[in-house]
């Protein structure tokens, strides 16, 4: 089976060069973000406190995901443009902190990736806890700069607020004691400021096979 591990902050083009690397190398692409993201819509409809750790890891329990290449929706309600919206972008990272929830999401993770038999995954901490024995594991980042401007393209906004959001968000997602984002010493950084997405794509499939050659010469 072949997990291909895509982490990096926010605004790195690992959904980008995650779904272009999935369509290439034809396996199924997941975004973890997503997830968390739709825990977090469903929380604020039910105009739950982010602080009520309880009540949203119940949401991550209890709730019926479905997560498909291009939508998610959670417990039959679409929400695959509201978890792009600033409510829930500004939110979200808190709700990344609650263990609970980071607990149920990643058995979901798991069992999606054994359900799909394989799969390119994206998030925070896939290569370091999701998938320690990923087939490769990437680091995409990319200067602040750049990641800001990506954001501004894709949403609109102002690129020095975003620029502090995305800061902020990093800040969190970095030193949150679950989990936190960060780069295994066995994955690869990609810096995607200057490069195109055919070109790290190109990289990434180079790296998996030269690790499909190294296992055949160490068997
Ligand atoms: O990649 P994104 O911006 O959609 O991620 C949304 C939030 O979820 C962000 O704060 C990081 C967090 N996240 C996480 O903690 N672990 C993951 N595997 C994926 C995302």
């Amino acid at each position: 089976m072949i997990v291909v591990a895509i982490d990096g902050p926010a605004g790195a083009g690992k959904s980008t060069i995650a779904k272009a690397l999935a369509k290439r190398i034809k396996l199924r692409y997941l975004d973890t973000g997503a997830m968390y993201r739709a825990v977090t819509f469903a929380a604020m409809n039910r105009k739950i406190e982010l602080s009520d750790e309880a009540a949203i890891a119940k949401i991550a329990s209890d709730c019926q995901m479905q997560i498909a290449d291009e939508s998610i929706s959670i417990d039959g309600l679409d929400a695959t443009a509201e978890i792009r919206g600033q409510e829930v972008t500004r939110a979200v990272s808190v709700v990344a902190t609650n263990s609970l929830v980071r607990t149920e999401l990643r058995n979901r993770q798991r069992k999606w990736v054994g359900d799909h038999g394989g799969g390119v995954v994206e998030g925070r901490d896939i290569g370091s806890v999701v998938f320690p024995e990923a087939t490769l594991k990437v680091y995409l980042t990319a200067s602040p700069m750049v990641r800001a401007k990506r954001r501004v393209e894709q949403s609109g906004g102002d690129v020095e607020r975003i620029a502090t959001e995305i800061a902020e968000r990093d800040e969190r997602d970095s030193s949150r004691s679950d989990s936190p984002l960060m780069k295994t010493s066995d994955s690869v950084t990609i810096d995607t400021s200057d490069i195109s997405v055919d070109e790290v794509v190109d990289q990434i499939e180079q790296l998996l096979a030269k690790k499909r050659d190294d296992k055949k010469a160490s068997q």
